[in-house]
């Protein structure tokens, strides 16, 4: 009894097939390895790693260029979760394009030091899929 229901249960986790899993590995390859957005979307924690529980929530940037910041340098990056401001005000939509294009909404690239990405739209979608498994 208990392990059908826990089989039942195991049944409706995986509503990914592999296809998507495909698609999300491909995501996080291209965020993780590639684009290292961790790097500066990623808060630190006190022994100066990453902090995993806050995975790309956005953080306080320790870095600046030598000597006077460009203007409109950002000390702080954006949370890229799906939960995050950002994405609320933005949606699937305007997330995938500005991942497109390098373009925001307003028809503007980023400011600094946010590199400026254009990614076909096979990464940009697969980099959208594996942002929206992120808590
Ligand atoms: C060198 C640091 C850095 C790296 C690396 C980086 N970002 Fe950013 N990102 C920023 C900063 C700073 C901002 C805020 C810029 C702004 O508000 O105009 C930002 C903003 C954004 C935004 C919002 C853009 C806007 O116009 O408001 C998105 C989406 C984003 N980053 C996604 C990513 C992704 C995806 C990656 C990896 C592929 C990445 N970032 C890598 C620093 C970085």
């Amino acid at each position: 009894m208990h392990f059908r229901s826990t089989l039942a249960l195991v049944a409706l986790a995986l509503p990914v097939c592999a296809q998507d899993r495909k698609q999300i590995e491909l995501g996080r390859y291209l965020v993780e390895s590639i684009g290292q957005c961790a790097t500066c979307h990623t808060p630190k924690n006190d022994k100066g790693e990453l902090d995993k529980s806050k995975w790309l929530k956005g953080a306080i940037l320790d870095i600046q260029p030598l000597g006077s910041a460009p203007p409109k340098w950002h000390k702080t990056s954006p949370d890229l979760t799906p939960s995050g401001k950002l994405w609320t005000k933005w949606g699937d939509g305007a997330i995938l394009r500005y991942l497109q294009t390098g373009l925001n909404p307003g028809g503007k690239p980023a400011d600094p030091p946010m590199p400026m990405y254009k990614y076909s739209n096979e990464h940009a979608e697969a980099v959208l899929a594996y942002l929206k498994t992120l808590k």
